[in-house]
């Protein structure tokens, strides 16, 4: 899991004028809540007193819990702004000045594709991974599903090497492939890699066979192809992009932003976009499509072992179909060089025992008297060496 990165936190939907949500990323409770003009604000969400929890349990009846855009602690009632700076400590009275260790991590927040987005991490603005642009979102010619989230039981990076994955299809998807049944003709189509536009992951493209359609609202939409055209890559550690061509000027663009909760538990924030069926009356049967493959994913990757991307690919026997997953290996080595990874083994060692770590904001490289340690961090990839795989193998 990494620092320095845009994360989903919570729908937007969900995410009420009255009501903090408290939510766990990359193993620390944050919270977000909507400031007195609406705009969400999110925060680690310990708070820097005696350890409350800002969005956690609540028994002052109707009192309200976000007061003239402050979050309110449950416990002593300080009172937190969207800048994370404390501006009401009851004990000492309302309106008295407050300490200027009084105050607590609060990250860059943008709210984008019916989802509150937050960057967890200490980059200032001009060095940080931007948010994924999804250009077609809102342009003509495109509609967009509501976000789905899907709650699975596994780690994320286990999450995004399956989602790029084109062995699985045919295997795990009924929907998009035969089950193992043409022994004669199936192999996947030799593929390549390459630098994604954006800047910071990559992409392919592929072409394989996969069963038409079907039903009411599809149609035949691969008539005369009986081939998919696909693209998939990802985008910094968390997001995969996946665009699929059923047929001619017909495209689905999908967009898995990763919620990563913990080394075994991770919420996908899902964006479909597509260019035909445009009425919103396919919206309903696109989002039962796509639960019932997400299901069938969720069915194999939770009996995954180990849990965690293995430290070396030498841990596993890595075959040409897998390249996208090297390379999505190449880029999290690139992110632990930059010293952005957490170091997991730490940071549970300690984390909510004696210590409760906080994912360092931008405001913590400007100034000083944090109360709250930062999370620790690897600072380079020791033992993961990436392999290419073995093309002479297959040949
Ligand atoms: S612990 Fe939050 S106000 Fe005391
Ligand atoms: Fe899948």
């Amino acid at each position: 899991m990494y620092i320095n990165f845009w994360y989903p936190i919570v729908r937007s939907e969900d995410l009420s004028p009255d009501t903090p949500e408290k939510v766990k990323v990359l193993g620390v409770n944050l919270v977000a809540f909507r400031d007195a003009d609406g705009n969400a604000a999110v925060l680690s969400d310990t708070c820097v007193h005696r350890g409350g929890s800002l969005g956690g349990a609540w028994s002052a009846g109707t009192a309200p819990r976000i007061v003239d855009g402050c979050v309110v602690c449950p416990y002593h009632g300080w009172e937190f702004g969207a800048d994370g700076k404390c501006q009401n400590i009851p004990s000492i009275g309302y309106g008295t000045k407050t300490p200027p260790r009084a105050k607590v991590d609060a990250y860059p927040v943008q709210e984008k594709y019916g989802i509150v987005f937050a960057f967890l991490g200490d980059l200032p603005e001009e060095e940080r991974p931007p948010l994924l642009e999804v250009e077609e979102y809102g342009q003509e010619g495109w509609r967009a599903n509501s976000i789905l989230t899907i709650d699975i039981d596994y780690y994320y990076e286990r999450s995004v090497e399956n989602g790029i994955d084109p062995a699985h299809n045919e295997f795990v998807h009924p929907t998009h492939g035969f089950s193992g049944v043409n022994r004669e003709t199936y192999k996947v189509r030799d593929y390549e890699t390459e630098d994604h536009m954006q800047g910071w992951g990559f992409w392919f493209m592929h072409r394989f066979d996969a069963p038409p359609l079907k039903g009411e609202t599809w149609g035949d939409t691969r008539k005369g192809s009986g081939e998919l055209y696909a693209g998939g890559g990802t985008y910094g550690p968390n997001v995969i992009a996946t665009y699929i061509t059923p047929s001619e000027g017909k495209q689905f663009r999908q967009y898995f932003f990763e919620q990563p909760i913990d080394d075994k538990t991770t919420r996908i924030f899902f964006l479909n976009m597509r260019s035909f069926m445009l009425d919103p009356k396919h919206d309903g049967p696109i989002h039962a499509r796509n639960k019932a493959i997400a299901q069938q994913d969720i069915d194999i990757m939770g009996d995954i072992n180990p849990r965690q991307t293995p430290m070396s690919n030498t841990k596993e026997v890595l075959m040409p179909a897998d390249k996208a997953i090297v390379a999505y290996r190449e880029w999290l080595e690139k992110f632990d060089n930059k010293g952005w990874r957490i170091d997991w083994e730490a940071f549970t060692e300690r984390n909510g025992k004696d210590t409760a770590f906080a994912i360092p904001c931008p405001d913590r490289s400007t100034s000083g008297n944090w109360v709250l340690e930062e999370v620790p961090r690897i600072t380079s990839r020791i033992n993961r060496k990436a392999s290419t795989p073995d093309m002479k193998a297959v040949s």
